[in-house]
């Protein structure tokens, strides 16, 4: 048996603003993960079973456009492997779909590895980077790449569109409250709004995103000298921003007013917005409270972790 596990991701600073150049900020988070494993088939045929989204079908019957296809398709062409033997895969997510916390990217990344592993060709991380990639074009139409460059290093990122990946340094560990709308919202979607209106209107838009640029570069400056409590007045004006991009929802606005009126120092939406997840930087004797209001207005889940 091979199995290989992925993390999810959240996004501290600049969602969206990504898309189109500026920089981004984004953390792996543990506490939730898909895993995968890949056996050789009882049959004739390649199966697939996710329990978690009620999938459990034949390779063949799935359409030649869909995600988990593409994975499979993509591994043994990169590894000249043809025609591959069957299998039978097993997907296993606590990651919400179309949440915010990078599923999509996390199922590719960890299907890619144990089938590599599979293989026994396992591949370094920049190339099950570059596969997951073409991988979210399929889920996203435009990704940045961002996500599966955090699931697929497994490191926090400062991450600018087609450069090299860079990472950056916590100089003092610091709490954040991660809140669950319940609310599934696809991030192709609100990607494409955003497309829409910043070609109707390219200088406004470009406007906006150059300022979330700049309290990106902040929060990277304050996260590497320590100066924490800063990033919850950056959190608070990138949710500003994001609001005036309307990929926000009176959902994450009650839930960043929550995180806010019980003690957070800062908080915004994370993610493609709309529904999804938020998150709230709080000190770690608040946590506790912060994620009971966040409950008590709403959230279907709460998660703690620490970044460092
Ligand atoms: C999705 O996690 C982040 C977005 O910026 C889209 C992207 O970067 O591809 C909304």
């Amino acid at each position: 048996m091979n199995a290989a596990t992925a993390p999810g991701k959240i996004i501290l600073f600049g969602e969206h603003a990504v898309v189109y150049g500026r920089p981004a900020l984004a953390v792996p988070v543990t506490q939730v993960q898909v895993s995968v494993e890949v056996v050789d088939s009882p049959d004739a045929e390649t199966w697939i079973e996710a329990p978690c989204i009620s999938l459990h079908t034949t390779f063949s019957a799935l359409s030649p456009t869909h995600p988990l296809r593409a994975v499979i398709e993509s591994v043994f062409a990169a590894l000249n492997i043809a025609p591959f033997p069957p299998l039978h895969i097993t997907i296993h997510s606590s990651i919400p779909v179309a949440s915010g916390l990078g599923s999509g990217a996390a199922v590719s990344v960890a299907l890619i590895r144990a089938l590599t592993d599979f293989a026994q060709r396992p591949m370094p991380a920049d190339e099950v980077n570059a596969l997951a990639y073409e991988i979210e074009k399929l889920h996203h139409g435009t990704p940045s790449g961002i996500d599966n460059t955090v699931i697929s290093y497994a490191k926090p990122v400062y991450f600018v569109r087609g450069q090299p990946i860079q990472t950056f340094n916590v100089a003092r560990p610091f709490s954040l409250v991660i809140a669950d709308t319940g609310i599934a919202a696809p991030t192709k979607e609100s990607v494409g709004d955003v497309r829409k209106l910043w070609e109707a209107d390219k200088p406004r838009w470009e406007a906006l995103f150059d300022r979330v640029g700049e309290i990106v570069r902040a929060a990277k400056n304050a996260i590497e000298t320590g100066a924490t409590d800063s990033l919850g007045a950056l959190m608070d004006a990138n949710h500003a921003l994001l609001q005036e991009m309307t990929v926000s929802s009176p959902e994450l606005d009650r839930l960043v007013l929550a995180a806010k009126t019980s003690g957070a120092l800062g908080a915004k939406l994370s993610g493609g917005g709309r529904g999804g997840n938020m998150l709230a930087l709080v000190r770690p004797a608040e946590a506790e409270a912060v994620a009971s209001a966040l409950k008590s207005a709403g959230a279907k889940s709460t998660l703690m972790t620490v970044i460092q």
